[in-house]
């Protein structure tokens, strides 16, 4: 037991206005220890579980200051960005306790230079690949390479920020849109060349408190808007989890190949890792190899595993940042979770906001789902749609199949102007070598 456990009346400050950090929210309000929720800044769906306060998430100075006048016991930081800005490093020093990674563990994430170079160190599995500043010399290289190939520019650059490339002409327009248009700014300063992998995409979550870890079962997003994996990439159009196909054995693979190898790597180079660490892994007919690495809960991947946790998650924070990961029993419901996201219409390009939501309550009151907002806001008793991926409806169980019925039967139930989603979440076909 922790000092945590007498008290019963812990005050959280969740960072973020997803549908990532409605659902770590909507978890911690069942934990008896949490007393009061606030989202800095929230949305729709936070202001009814708890109080959305005005903050950017990129305000470590506002942020820290209201925690610390207000006595908040735990700041739980949710997007990328804030993690890469150092914010858990500013918390720390002004004596709060917060959930995440180091600015410096959270560079596995915001810089894939460092993050493919511990990689090839380590003999951690991942693409073939070679990084560059210089335009002429990226040019060069690229020439000799077979195709497709993968551009990616180093830094953050919302998810968007990699480019596959099926000829020399593409390639060679990629780099000058990255390196020399600088269309994403700053991050493209440095580029990674690298061999495309050939699989089915799987995300890893591992909760990490510095010395132990603990593995989530595996979980599986659908990345591009359209069915069929077709269209440009998103945030994130629907998850399940966990993923039928993936075996204990390659569970153990990824394990003993991966997180063991990353965690020490980090270690090595004294960037303990606390909070989450999610490989985005290609099981190929190589085995597994790592695409990329976040320092976060995946979003949507999170909607799912929250409806699967039976732990108090609460206790599992805690546990991460004392590094008493091993005292806790991480328990998962032996269940399938999905969660699909509903999103804008002309999402992920642009979209026009302020469109009325209905049919939320009716969707609810299907058994086993739950809602949760991402783009929402409320406004004069009305809930208004207000960004790209609007809601996530998620549904548990005894079989995947189960799931995906009571979450599409939910959807029918709810309704906003231009609406889009997609029917094929869950239904690729099981990957075999
Ligand atoms: P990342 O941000 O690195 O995860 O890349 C975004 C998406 O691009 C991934 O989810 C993959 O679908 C795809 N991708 C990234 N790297 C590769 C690769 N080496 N081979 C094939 N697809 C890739
Ligand atoms: N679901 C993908 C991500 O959170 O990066």
């Amino acid at each position: 037991m922790n000092e945590h456990s007498f008290y019963n009346r812990n005050k959280i400050l969740i960072v973020g206005s997803g549908g990532r950090e409605h659902a770590i929210g909507w978890k911690l309000k069942q934990s008896p220890k949490v007393s009061e929720l606030f989202f800095a800044p929230g949305n729709g769906g936070t202001s009814l579980i708890g109080t959305n306060l005005d903050f950017k998430v990129l305000d470590n100075e506002g942020i820290a200051k209201w925690a610390k006048r207000n006595k908040i016991d735990l700041v739980v930081v949710g997007p990328d960005d804030p993690l890469a800005n150092g914010m858990v490093d500013y918390l720390n020093k002004f004596g709060i306790k917060a959930f995440g990674p180091s600015k410096l563990s959270a560079e596995i994430e915001s810089s894939k230079v460092f993050a493919k170079k511990l990689m090839q160190e380590e003999n951690i599995p991942t693409a073939k690949f070679k990084t560059f500043t210089n335009f002429k010399n990226a040019v060069e290289y690229l020439k000799q390479q077979n195709f497709p190939i993968v551009l990616k520019a180093s830094g953050l650059a919302l998810g968007k920020g990699v480019i596959i490339a099926k000829s020399v002409e593409e390639g060679v327009k990629g780099l000058a849109d990255i390196m020399v248009k600088k269309i994403f700014e700053d991050a493209g300063s440095e580029v990674v060349i690298e061999e495309f992998l050939e699989g089915q995409e799987i995300s890893i979550h591992v909760f990490c408190d510095g010395k132990n870890y603990s593995i989530f079962p595996s979980s599986q997003d659908h990345k591009a808007i359209f069915d069929g994996d077709k269209g440009p990439n998103t945030g994130g159009m629907g998850t399940i989890a966990p993923v039928g196909w993936v075996s204990d054995e390659l569970m153990d693979r990824i394990e003993k190949e991966i997180v063991i190898p990353t965690l020490a790597g980090l270690k090595k180079r004294g960037r303990e890792f606390k909070g989450i660490l999610y490989p985005g892994v290609m099981v190929t007919n190589k085995g597994p190899k790592v695409l990329e690495f976040n320092a976060r809960f995946g979003d949507p991947e999170v909607e799912s595993y929250l409806r699967l946790l039976k732990t108090d998650l609460f206790d599992i924070f805690m546990a991460c940042i004392d590094g008493t990961l091993n005292e806790l029993n991480i328990e998962w419901e032996k269940k399938f979770a999905c969660c699909i996201v509903l999103a804008s219409g002309g999402y992920p390009g642009s979209y026009e906001k302020g469109k009325e939501i209905s049919g939320i309550n009716e969707a609810e009151k299907i058994d086993e789902v739950v809602v949760f907002h991402a783009g929402t806001k409320a406004e004069k008793g009305k809930l208004l749609t207000n960004g790209g991926r609007v809601l996530g409806i998620s549904a548990t169980g005894n079989n995947l199949d189960q799931a995906l019925e009571k979450v599409y039967q939910a959807i029918k139930k709810v309704n906003f102007e231009g609406m889009q989603y997609r029917l094929d979440i869950g239904k690729r076909k099981p990957f075999t070598v």
